[in-house]
């Protein structure tokens, strides 16, 4: 559900928003904290050259999780003359403070061009020469990824000294052929101010695996509103904002997920806002301290905001896709009654078995982490196939921790901006292409 890509900041859904939850001054302040945040995102500066010069030691900045759930950290060196040297520190546990066994990949990687799948990204091409495992327990468990798939996509931006490697499949048996088409969380230069956690694993090697502080478990509380931290990347060519509002005493969410053509959200093509239900349900038991839940999405609407978007919406007029038939530039269509938009491949009503975790930022803030979605583009509709790892977090909309009551006004039905499945998204995106 959460997968998609939300946010909205259309004038249209937002005063849709306005409309449902207007009575209440504290989800409005929050609105417009979220929405302050996002034109900040949308279209923001960002350098990024291509292709990127690498050369220097890049490191984690937190205990990352890959799908299975895989617990680990990474120390990767990349050589003026090519060559690399990529460190991987795997754990038992979700702190990274149990360490079980360690990686050293070496190889060469030569960025090329710009990537055909990921728009704004690298394609490199890298030879793996040597493996080395070193296991801490008695047995390695789990036997890692050896391949280097990640260093087949790159991004690296400047202003904060990030860099992008490309995703891992969630299923274990494909990720030596994936190709990425998104990326995982970024590793940082330990170049310059490298404290606490950079500081721990920029310092480790292959027998001295970084041992980080185990955690106080931060409690899941989705209460509130909640917004992307940056222009997040979908597999298909897709980028997006999210913004999603948690009701807990009526167990009801809205999200509002913002699409865009370029990497730095600043072409809209159009926005999808949904609502529906949610229900919280046991403490994962494979990861500690996350939280299972189940959503449905029971509403959503659906505005095209390019010309291009608009025609193929058209182009599905009358075909299950909005009762009103003609699509217009800007003008959002409830697409309930027909059960969804089958342009998008969207299906009401629509479940998903989720995944969610609390975090704080190095400031202080609040995350929230839902479930990546699987990178087949498949739905995780059944709850073997609900998510072992998360998404880019979201922050919470408001300056102060406190949790408010909150309440949808008399007489209005749950209009919220829901998640899509992810491959409807991809549907309506190939197309475009
Ligand atoms: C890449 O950056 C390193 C230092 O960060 C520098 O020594 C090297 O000359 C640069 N390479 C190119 C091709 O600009
Ligand atoms: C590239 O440079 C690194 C570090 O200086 C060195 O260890 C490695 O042997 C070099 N590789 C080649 C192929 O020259």
């Amino acid at each position: 559900m959460l997968f998609l890509y939300p946010l909205v900041i259309l004038l249209s859904s937002v005063s849709v928003c306005v409309l449902v939850l207007g009575s209440d001054p504290v989800l409005l302040d929050q609105r417009n904290r979220c929405h302050s945040r996002l034109k900040q995102l949308h279209g923001q500066q960002v350098t990024v050259h291509t292709p990127p010069n690498i050369t220097g030691h890049w490191v984690s900045n937190s205990c990352e999780v890959r799908p299975g759930p895989e617990f680990l950290t990474r120390s990767y060196r990349f050589f003026p003359n090519g060559s690399f040297q990529a460190l991987q520190f795997f754990y038992r546990d979700p702190d990274c403070s149990e360490p079980s066994s360690s990686l050293l990949i070496r190889g060469s990687v030569r960025p090329q061009r710009g990537s055909w799948l990921v728009h704004g990204g690298t394609f490199s091409e890298v030879h793996v020469s040597r493996v080395q495992l070193q296991c801490l327990q008695t047995t390695c468990d789990p036997d890692p990824d050896r391949s280097m798939q990640e260093l087949t996509l790159m991004r690296l931006e400047l202003r904060a000294e990030e860099l992008f490697l490309g995703d891992v499949h969630t299923e274990r048996a494909q990720r030596s052929l994936h190709q990425p088409a998104g990326y995982q969380s970024p590793l940082r230069s330990a170049k310059a101010e490298c404290r606490g956690v950079c500081q721990i694993v920029s310092s480790a090697d292959l027998h001295h695996p970084p041992v980080l502080p185990a955690r106080p478990e931060r409690p899941v509380r989705l209460q509130g509103s909640w917004v992307s931290t940056r222009c997040e990347v979908r597999p298909g060519v897709l980028f997006l904002t999210r913004q999603l509002t948690f009701h807990e005493d009526s167990q009801t969410w809205t999200g509002q997920y913002d699409h865009f053509s370029d990497p730095v959200c600043r072409h809209p093509t159009f926005s999808i806002s949904a609502s529906g239900r949610y229900s919280r349900g046991a403490p994962s038991a494979a990861i500690g301290g996350a939280v299972e839940f189940t959503f449905t999405v029971t509403h959503m609407m659906v505005t095209p905001m390019d010309v291009a978007t608009t025609f193929l919406l058209s182009a599905f007029r009358g075909r299950e896709c909005g009762a009103e038939g003609s699509w217009k530039l800007g003008v959002p269509q409830d697409v309930t009654s027909t059960s969804g938009c089958a342009a998008l491949g969207v299906r009401l009503p629509h479940m998903e078995y989720e995944l969610f975790r609390a975090g704080q930022d190095p400031s202080g803030h609040s995350l929230l982490y839902n479930g990546q979605r699987p990178s087949d583009g498949s739905s995780p509709d059944r709850p073997e196939r609900r998510p072992t790892s998360f998404q880019p977090p979201l922050i919470r909309c408001e300056r102060h921790e406190r949790d408010q009551p909150f309440r949808l006004s008399a007489g209005a039905g749950p209009n919220a901006l829901d998640t899509l499945p992810a491959a409807a998204a991809l549907v309506l995106l190939h197309t475009l292409m």
